[in-house]
């Protein structure tokens, strides 16, 4: 396996690379693609996994731009996973994130997932928007702040496949109901304008005071890395559920791994 990231990365790369080598496999990589591997001398996204295709059996890229893995599918005769492109899909992760509210809450349908933060820079909670509309009675609340809304491809794609889905100001309202608080960062490295990142942080912080109108059968999620969106004290509280959905990453990429490096493997998506 190789994993080309041109973006940091802390959990999706080392939960992969565990995982192949707990599959008995092999890792090739550079440190930081972007600045270590011949993309930085002006190489396309195309050449370089044309090339190591020639290496590995499979290539792990995370990118900056939205797309990419699917320019890099568009070339590639090996399977490309995505590890998150952009402001675009997280497509692994929203797999981890399911199956953590399946062990968490022991369901997958007939629940209420409050949706928190930089809804319209979250690649995460897109993905796991276009999973969880899968599956039946699924209700969704949007809660983020003006400049970072959920955008209308997402929204449009959920009615269309008939989920219920709603924009809600008051995270109050929305913890006391939900089964699931999946709160993300306020993406700063995204921002074109200072002040949009200085509108929108701060805005909806999970703290202590918060969790005591949050249902007992619940869980709070974050695909991490935290700033400051989730107190640390929350850490204790056992609907904490966010270091262990981290370490079902390990075992939901080596389930990956090893179907698409399964003989006869064709991919039937491209995310
Ligand atoms: N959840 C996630 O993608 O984390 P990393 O950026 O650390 O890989």
């Amino acid at each position: 396996m190789s994993t080309l990231f041109y973006e940091p990365s802390t959990r999706t790369r080392l939960s992969f690379e565990s995982a192949m080598s707990r599959l008995g496999g092999t890792v090739l990589s550079t440190e930081s693609a972007g600045e270590y591997s011949s993309a930085a001398k002006g190489e396309t996204l195309e050449d370089t996994v044309r090339t190591v295709e020639g290496y590995a059996d499979c290539i792990v890229i995370r990118h900056f731009q939205e797309g990419s893995a699917k320019r890099a599918a568009s070339v590639a005769s090996i399977p490309i996973l995505n590890a998150g492109d952009g402001p675009g899909q997280h497509p692994t992760q929203a797999l981890l994130d399911l199956y953590t509210i399946q062990r968490e809450i022991g369901r997958l349908e007939s629940i209420k997932v409050g949706m928190i933060g930089d809804l319209a820079n979250g690649r995460t909670v897109r993905s796991l928007c276009m999973l969880l509309s899968m599956y039946n009675d699924i209700q969704i609340y949007f809660v983020a702040p003006d400049v970072v809304r959920m955008r209308d491809d997402v929204k449009n794609y959920l009615t269309a496949r008939g989920v219920r889905w709603t924009e809600v100001s008051d995270l109050r309202e929305v913890t006391a109901d939900a089964d699931v608080l999946y709160q993300t960062r306020i993406q700063r490295e995204r921002f074109q304008n200072p002040d949009d990142y200085a509108a929108a942080r701060g805005k909806y912080i999970i703290d202590r005071d918060l969790m005591r109108i949050l249902k007992p059968t619940a869980v709070v999620m974050h695909p991490l890395p935290r700033v400051d969106e989730i107190t640390t004290d929350v850490d204790s509280d056992p609907r904490a559920a966010y270091f262990r959905q981290a370490r079902n990453g390990l075992y939901v990429r080596m389930a990956l791994l090893k179907l698409c490096l399964a003989d006869g493997y064709q991919p039937d998506i491209a995310l």
